[in-house]
């Protein structure tokens, strides 16, 4: 795979391994403790981790599924790929669900139903049709609590897309990483199949392995208060990239289904008219009437 998911490539994972052995990626302590806090918070006992395997073969779902112990009730882990490994240690689980699927089509958002807790970790920015900001709106009424890990983007003052800026750009600006497999020539490579179509007939310039959105940390806050998710606490790793990237910094993020949403212009007329109405004995009227 490419520079867009960093040191990692699209034959990670597919290979056989025996149960007990390696991922290919040892899970980051950041995003264990980010689970850790989250359990705190929230209590979880039910969850679903999209896009959980590449190179960690479910490790954060499997350390989810251990805070909640015997008081799990059902762990999902949704995928477009699911990796031998992942498949195996879940065997060891029978709480542990796996769902095939991309991540933001109607097929996963039926076989997760309602859990009280979902894992984004390093997917949001890849998202696109429904993109990060839809898919997010999709799948809140799906849950409770998001716990999110992002490569969030501070360069530009609004979010954008990566693709749109050619692949100059993207390389000096978002190619954090460079090694055999994310090689310059790869990028240019994908940047001239973008009109291609692959087998489900997505456009290869949506392609979910490349990072795709430059998300403003701020933006993504404000979407969700916006839909009654409230940020209950959020840790900032910077220079994630090294020092020549400090416009890319991985974020974790909790939020919580709020008890008392922010509402928008429209609402808080409703609100205070609702209220008055209350007050004046109007709505006790209208209700007898
Ligand atoms: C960068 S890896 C992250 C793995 C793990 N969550 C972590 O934090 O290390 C992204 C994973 O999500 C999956 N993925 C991302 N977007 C997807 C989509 N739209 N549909 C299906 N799978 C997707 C990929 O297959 C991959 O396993």
């Amino acid at each position: 795979m490419t520079v867009t998911l960093p040191g990692m490539s699209a034959r990670a994972g597919t290979r056989e391994k025996p149960l007990g052995a390696q991922s290919e990626v040892p899970p980051k302590r950041e995003k264990l403790e980010l689970l850790d806090t989250a359990h705190e918070l929230t209590d979880f006992r039910s969850f679903a981790d999209l896009g959980a395997c590449w190179g960690v073969d479910g490790a954060y779902t499997f350390h989810a599924a251990s805070l909640c112990g015997s008081e799990l009730e059902r762990a999902v882990i949704v995928d477009g790929n699911l990796t031998h490994l992942t498949r195996e240690r879940a065997k060891e689980h029978p709480r542990v669900e796996l769902v095939q699927a991309l991540l933001g089509s109607r097929q996963a958002l039926d076989a997760v139903g309602e859990v009280d807790a979902l894992i984004m970790y390093d997917i949001l920015l890849h998202q696109v049709k429904p993109d990060w900001d839809r898919f997010l709106l999709n799948w809140l009424p799906h849950t409770n609590a998001l716990i999110v890990f992002n490569q969030n983007w501070l360069k530009t003052p609004r979010t954008i897309r990566f693709v749109d800026r050619g692949v100059d750009w993207y390389y000096r600006n978002v190619y954090v990483w460079e090694d055999d497999w994310n090689a310059r020539e790869r990028l240019e490579s994908w940047f001239s199949r973008h009109h291609e179509r692959d087998e489900d007939g997505r456009l290869e310039r949506d392609n979910h392995w490349y990072w795709q959105f430059g998300i403003r940390p701020l933006e993504l806050i404000r979407l969700l208060a916006k839909n009654g998710f409230e940020l209950v606490y959020m840790k900032r790793h910077r220079h994630a990239f090294g020092r020549s990237r400090p416009w890319i910094v991985n974020d974790g993020l909790i939020f919580q289904r709020a008890a008392y949403p922010e509402l928008d212009i429209r609402g808080r007329v409703r609100a205070r008219a609702r209220s008055l109405a209350e007050r004046t004995g109007l709505l006790e009227r209208f209700r007898r009437s």
